[in-house]
């Protein structure tokens, strides 16, 4: 027995010496010194011996069991440090001094906007870009067959929920989370199953506005739409309002403005015409406000749906929208 502990403890000596990786190491580690390993067996068969050699040989084992654990343990120290002394550069070194990112072009403007508008008394709201069809389409007046859903693609999920389409979501969310009077913006992603080019993309950002209170009327739209495009482009931009459809708003108006990129001249960005929708604006439908339980005799409002990305568009004369989420350094660090 005393013979056979002397062997194992010279053995893993030998065997330790040509362990280069730590799996190895593990393995042999168990091999000895596991459950079922081979150290663990003779100190099994001592219960087996006279009662004089136990004390004695439980003595030694114990002592080489000591022995051979710290062995491991110094074995495992010295691969590690090892593996350290390897890497090819020097961990002590400072560090280097890292290039910080920049902020994205859609988020400058958009905090600007979002300046503009706390200084009106308007709050920022934030909400789900995953959606149920009520708040998406039918709070807002667009029933289910509605044609007005077939001009916003929409990205179905198997649960009938959806990718929103547009921030005007949060309109009857908000209106029924706060009550009024209210004052809000939400800036945020939307997302819209369309084949991309240089002026579509599936996933872009929107700001919708809206104001509810006792007589708001449409000066007061005009009023902040200007608050609005003065912050972004602090210069005068030229600017037309058309009539345009939306279902949740009456009347209905679409606010265009000069194309920056080509001053009119037209190019792919305002699709040769010389002008750009920005901004579908327009009075709150009373069907939107029944829907947030608000009593449209007594409260009126307005809403408009900034696109924020074509503004960003605008203002920076980018020609391809794709370029906005491509995440390539060479675009993002021209800002
Ligand atoms: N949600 C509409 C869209 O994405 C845009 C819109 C139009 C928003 C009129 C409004 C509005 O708030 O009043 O196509």
């Amino acid at each position: 027995m005393d013979k056979k502990l002397k062997k194992l403890e010279e053995k893993v000596k030998v065997e330790l010496n040509n362990i280069k990786d730590d799996k190895v190491l593990s393995e042999l580690k168990v091999k000895y010194l596991g459950r079922k390993g081979e150290l663990t067996k003779i100190l099994k068969e001592i219960k087996n011996l006279s009662l004089e050699e136990k004390p004695k040989l439980g003595k030694l084992a114990n002592k080489i069991k000591k022995e051979l654990i710290n062995i491991f343990d110094n074995a495992e120290k010295i691969l590690s440090s090892q593996k350290f002394n390897n890497l090819s550069f020097d961990a002590s070194m400072p560090g280097q001094d890292k290039e910080v990112g920049s902020i994205h072009p859609i988020s400058v403007i958009q905090y600007e906007i979002e300046d503009s508008f706390k200084q009106l008394g308007f709050k920022v709201y934030d909400g789900p870009q995953l959606e149920s069809e009520y708040y998406n389409f039918t709070s807002l007046n667009i029933p289910k067959d509605h044609p007005a859903r077939d001009t916003q693609d929409t990205f179905w999920l198997e649960d009938n929920n959806i990718l929103r389409t547009h921030t005007s979501n949060l309109q009857v969310r908000m209106l029924e989370k706060e009550g009024v009077p209210f004052r809000g913006i939400f800036p945020g992603r939307v997302f819209r199953n369309e084949s991309t080019d240089s002026s579509h993309d599936h996933t872009f950002y929107q700001l919708e506005g809206l104001m509810v209170a006792k007589d708001i009327n449409i000066g007061n739209l005009i009023a902040v739409m200007k608050v609005l495009l003065s912050s972004v482009f602090k210069t005068n931009v030229d600017v037309r309002l058309r009539p345009g459809f939306f279902p949740f708003v009456e009347p209905g108006f679409e606010m265009d403005i000069k194309c920056l990129v080509c001053e009119g001249e037209g190019c792919s960005v305002c699709k040769k015409s010389g002008w750009v929708e920005l901004m579908p604006c327009g009075m709150v439908h009373p069907k939107v406000l029944v829907a947030a339980d608000i009593d449209y005799k007594k409260y009126s409002g307005f809403a408009f749906g900034l696109g924020l990305t074509r503004m960003v568009m605008m203002k920076y004369k980018i020609e391809d929208i794709r370029l906005l989420e491509a995440g390539d350094l060479r675009f993002l660090k021209q800002f």
